[in-house]
């Protein structure tokens, strides 16, 4: 079965058996006719996330189950998705219905399960400040779980479910708890500016979505025009001492204080620094306008882009001495 349809890198690669359910019963009874599947197990949502350096000999799942429900709460609503919607689908439908909370993640590819397994986040906002609890299918026994947002030890980019429960479950519905009450968060990067630009200093929910989405759109491929998959590395936290070594020969480092004795660095920023950003190295390459993103210059494989991540990686260690890792699930 291919998957270049399920990953956004647009890898030309297969698997032995893909598995696609639209409801939990449905998922529960191909888990009991499949038995307990000892063979690889993958779960995707819409591949954004996904380097595919070979063909998978295995088990392929992705959830189609669609829709949502609502239910007041006191100061909002609580919107339990089927984890194969569209994420910002979901984004554009809460800012059209004045449920709040969502706006500066307008525009990030993928799917609802995703966002739970990924904890995805951009411009100061977390999924995890919205995730409310996450409905699951156990893959060896077929029984659902229900976990509130605590249970999925959500951090940077990580949850359980990309850790000590990965391949473990499969997320069925994510619950969101939106607010009311309208509370704009404006002060990450060039949020402000870009609004400024407009003519614009205090923006709508609406407004705010399109302003994050210009700003991403000027920033980030279009995995339809160049396969890619956003980010490719986290950004590394780093103790106080070696953030003053390096801002002490870089005064103009951007960085953010994550505690008093730790710092992150913008992984984005080193590559550029490194001279990597437009370059190409074989069929893949690095964006032009966001260092942080490998691009598929057409007929990459995934090994093609791994050679480019191995390099980027060790000249950032080299200059830096710093280890960056990729966010990218490589398969
Ligand atoms: N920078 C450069 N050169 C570059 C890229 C970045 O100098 O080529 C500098 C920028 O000027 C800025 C800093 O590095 O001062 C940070 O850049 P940016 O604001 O673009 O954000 P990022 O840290 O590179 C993260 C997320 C993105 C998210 C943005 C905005 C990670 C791994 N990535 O990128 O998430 O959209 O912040 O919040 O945390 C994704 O995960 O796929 C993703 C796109």
């Amino acid at each position: 079965y291919s998957l270049a349809a399920h990953n956004t890198f647009g890898i030309d690669a297969g698997c032995s058996r893909f598995i696609e359910f639209d409801n939990v019963a449905e998922l529960k009874s191909v888990l009991r006719q499949s038995g307990n599947i000892t063979e690889p197990k993958l779960i995707i949502g819409g591949g954004s996330n996904l380097l595919l350096t070979g063909d998978y000999a295995g088990t392929v799942f992705h959830s189609a189950i669609k829709g949502f429900t609502c239910e007041p709460v006191s100061d909002g609503v609580l919107l339990r998705c089927g984890s194969g919607e569209t994420w910002d689908d979901i984004v554009a439908l809460c800012v059209d219905n004045g449920w709040y909370g969502m706006e500066n993640l307008s525009l990030i590819p993928g799917e609802v399960g995703a966002s739970a397994v990924q904890n995805i986040g951009a411009y100061g906002v977390e999924a995890k400040d919205l995730i409310y609890n996450v409905e699951a299918v156990e893959i060896s026994t077929g029984e659902t779980y229900e976990f509130s947002c605590a249970e999925c030890g959500y951090s940077y980019r990580h949850s359980r479910f990309k850790g000590e429960w990965r391949n473990r479950f499969i997320i069925t519905y994510v619950t969101y708890r939106l607010s009311s009450v309208y509370k704009p968060c404006l002060d990450y990067g060039n949020i402000r500016g870009e609004l400024a630009r407009k003519g614009i200093s205090e923006p709508t929910a609406r407004q705010l979505r399109e302003t994050i989405i210009d700003i991403r759109n000027a920033k980030l491929p279009d995995p339809k025009i160049e396969g890619n998959a956003g980010s490719f590395f986290m950004n590394p936290v780093v103790p106080r001492s070696k953030y003053e070594e390096i801002a002490a020969l870089y005064p103009d480092m951007p960085h953010y204080t994550i505690d008093e004795n730790h710092e992150k660095i913008p992984a984005g920023w080193m590559i550029d620094v490194c001279g990597w950003k437009g370059k190409t190295l074989g069929k893949a390459g690095v964006h032009d306008k966001q260092a942080l993103v490998l691009v598929n210059r057409g007929g990459a494989t995934g090994s093609d882009i791994v050679v480019l991540c191995e390099a980027i990686r060790k000249d950032v260690r080299d200059r830096f001495g710093i280890e960056i890792h990729p966010e990218v699930n490589i398969v």
